[in-house]
């Protein structure tokens, strides 16, 4: 199994630039069903997830080439409308199940597997409600879910829980409906509205994206075309934020400060020094940086994804923080391998820890539960004595590209070891 092993102690310096969002990513591809003719999507990033996702599409039936950051696919005939067994691995897979269906009438595909953060397995009765209201049959057919419609028709859905990818499979799947669909409570984050966006300028008839509304006009096809991913949010705050906690000076281009806002305001309330442009942001190395309480919310409030790396920030801090994850029940668990760096840090529920900074930190072997903690666990060893060894980094190359070579270019000692 390939692991990371970083030495702590040494400070960042120079410049890291941010790659095409993974969480749109996994969207626009899926979104490909949905036309005939050729999409090209540039700025999209090298990471595993993005490799799953294509090669489910390639099982469908799609020309795919290849070419750095630029992807050209053709979907001219569908070859199945089974979900490949990738979809086990991978939970944004269930984003295929509307555009497969709005494009053949039936899609099967087996509950989607992927992050541990959620309880279990992470459910998808949005989805199933929200297909229902579309006219579109569900059933459950030894151990595969099968949709079927001859023809998907506009409803009106209303999001109990608000869900990323439900809003997205949702909106995706009325595009080719007929008549109007209006989704309500929907999520805001910003690759929504960029999903909408794109399909928009293919010919979809998509309003109120990144709203709590959406409404979608069905239409009977659209063109293919062109699309830059926007940046990916999650690295930018993750960047930041492993350079607050280095206390380094670092700057972070091709990224939007705007979609990270709410991390920006309370930098400035706990003491970290920043400058920012329309599409980078400079942080500066500081002195102590003061505790904060976050509680995770759906944007444009704490971001979820951003939790765990700014844990890590909160063992520095002059005082004590609590960490409120409110929208997974796992997703806390890893600050147990912190508390064995050397952490002070107490789990009061699920939900919540409490950090008593600052603390020292000592290098230790972590697992990667999943993405963003392993992220976290590499700040963890920038900051640590010593070396931290960090196993099953599958789960970090998922979502950040080539990410040992991209630190080591701005002065992180990590190394990666195969085998
Ligand atoms: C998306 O996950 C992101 N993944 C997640 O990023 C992100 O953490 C999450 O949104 C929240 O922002 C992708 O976009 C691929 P949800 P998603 O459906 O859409 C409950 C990362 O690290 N729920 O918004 O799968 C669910 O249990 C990943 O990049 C239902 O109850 O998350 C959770 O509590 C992790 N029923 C809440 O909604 C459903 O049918 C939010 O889940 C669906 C969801």
């Amino acid at each position: 199994m390939a692991k990371y092993l970083i030495e702590g102690g040494s400070r960042l310096h120079g410049e890291i630039r941010v790659k095409g969002a993974k969480n749109l990513a996994l969207k626009i591809i899926p979104a490909a069903l949905l036309s005939t003719e050729t999409i090209t999507i540039t700025n999209l990033p090298d990471i595993e997830d993005v490799r799953q996702t294509l090669a489910i599409l390639a099982d469908l039936g799609a020309s795919i080439e290849r070419d750095g950051e630029t992807c050209r696919i053709r979907i001219e005939k569908i070859k199945k409308s089974h979900l490949a067994e990738q979809a086990h691995k991978l939970r944004a897979s269930i984003v295929f199940t509307g555009p497969l269906l709005a494009r053949t009438g039936e899609a099967y595909f087996p509950h989607p597997g992927g992050c541990v953060i959620g309880a279990g397995t992470r459910p998808i009765d949005l989805f199933l409600e929200g297909f229902r209201t579309l006219g579109i049959e569900v059933n459950e057919e030894s151990g595969l879910y099968h949709l079927k419609a001859d023809k998907v028709r506009g409803g009106e859905y209303f999001f109990t829980t608000i869900s990323v990818t439900g809003t997205e499979t949702l909106m995706m799947t009325a595009v080719l409906a007929s008549g109007r669909t209006t989704l309500k409570n929907c999520a805001v984050e910003p690759e929504i509205k960029a999903l909408a966006d794109y399909l928009n300028s293919q010919g979809a008839k998509i309003k109120g994206a990144g709203t709590p509304t959406i409404e979608i006009d069905g239409v009977e096809k659209i063109s293919g075309g062109k699309f830059e991913i926007i940046p990916d949010r999650i690295e930018t705050g993750t960047f930041a934020i492993m350079a607050a906690a280095t206390g380094s000076e670092l700057t972070i281009s091709g990224c939007n400060p705007s979609h990270i806002e709410i991390l920006l305001c309370i930098f400035k309330k706990i003491g970290v020094k920043f400058e920012r442009g329309d599409d980078w942001l400079k942080i500066f190395a500081g002195g102590k940086v003061r505790p904060y309480n976050i509680k995770t919310h759906e944007y444009p409030g704490f971001p979820t994804d951003l939790q765990s790396p700014f844990t890590v920030l909160a063992t520095q801090a002059d005082g004590i923080s609590i960490i409120h994850e409110t929208i997974y029940d796992r997703r806390l668990l890893f600050t147990d391998m912190l508390a064995q760096m050397g952490a002070d840090i107490i789990m009061c529920d699920p939900h919540r820890v409490v950090v008593n900074g600052p603390t020292k930190l000592a290098g230790k072997r972590l697992t990667s539960p999943d993405l963003r903690a392993g992220i976290a666990m590499i700040i963890a060893g920038l900051i640590a004595e010593g070396t931290t060894e960090i196993d099953n980094i599958y789960q970090i190359d998922r979502g950040y590209e080539k990410i040992d070579e991209r630190l080591r270019a701005i002065g992180a000692k990590i190394q990666r070891v195969d085998g």
